[in-house]
């Protein structure tokens, strides 16, 4: 099991994503916190995984004080050997029609909030290490209209990667990213079929992800097999960047 005995972190954990994390970190012997402002979703995974295996924490990541608590009760009940990063975000809007507020808001979540859980890790694991996986995006290495804050955030998602992985490198602590193509997730319901079906065809595959490949890369960086990986970026994204390079 490439978990085994191993304290998980997921943000936005009660849905999507970290949802198919939660549920395939759980299955290889992790105890895992389920942290997310969703407390309704978020108890229910946990109940649905038992007491011993998964506890919701009702965390908003853009709020230290919620970060540091989440930490607090993470250390007692498993320990802090694996962050992902993945609370974040969506949201359609031309530039020229972004109000300061709704900029504010995705980069809070998307950006401020990843280094707000990622710095507080990075605390944790000062003595024994670890691995964080932050949630970029296709959409961090390329550009999509009516898509600024959200790739920007991504974008910096990305480079903070990088910054983050040099200064915990010495102290045992890995820190990577994922990129996800389109994954059929609640994020995407705002989308019509039409859109759907556009954004299928970017990827060569032909389909959008599901959740759970996106789970087996976070599970992956997390383990011990993945231990001389740090400040790298995964691709999970069916083929979508390779037309573009
Ligand atoms: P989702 O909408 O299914 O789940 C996101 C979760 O984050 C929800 O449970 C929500 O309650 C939680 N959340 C939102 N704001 C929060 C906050 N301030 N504090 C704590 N929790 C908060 O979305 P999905 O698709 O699973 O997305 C997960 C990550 O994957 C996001 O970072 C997203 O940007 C990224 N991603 C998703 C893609 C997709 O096509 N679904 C593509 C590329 C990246």
């Amino acid at each position: 099991m490439r978990l085994k005995d191993k304290g998980i972190i997921v943000t936005g954990g009660a849905s999507g994503i970290g949802e198919a994390t939660i549920r395939r970190a759980v299955a290889e012997g992790a105890r895992a916190v389920i942290a997310d402002m969703n407390a309704e979703a978020g108890e229910a995974l946990a109940a649905e995984l038992g007491d011993e295996k998964a506890r919701f924490v009702r965390v908003d990541v853009t709020r230290s004080e919620d970060v540091a608590a989440l930490f607090r009760e993470a250390a007692d009940f498993c320990g802090v050997d694996g962050v992902f990063n993945n609370a974040g975000v969506g949201g359609l809007c031309p530039a020229v029609d972004y109000t300061d507020e709704d900029w504010q808001h995705i980069i809070d979540i998307n950006l401020s909030g990843v280094f707000k859980v990622a710095r507080e890790a990075m605390r944790h694991m000062q003595e024994h290490g670890g691995s964080i996986v932050n949630c970029a995006s296709i959409l961090g290495h390329l550009g999509q209209s009516e898509t600024a804050a959200y790739t920007a955030a991504k974008g910096g998602v990305l480079n903070l990667t990088r910054t983050l992985a040099l200064e915990g490198a010495a102290k045992g602590i890995r820190v990577s990213s994922i990129s996800p193509g389109y994954i059929k997730t609640p994020l995407l319901e705002v989308l019509d079929q039409e859109t759907l079906d556009f954004l299928t065809d970017l990827h060569p595959v032909g389909r959008l992800g599901r959740p759970e490949e996106v789970a087996n890369a976070a599970v992956f960086l997390m383990s011990d097999e993945a231990s001389f990986i740090t400040g790298a970026d995964l691709l999970v994204d069916g083929g979508f960047a390779a037309g573009k390079s």
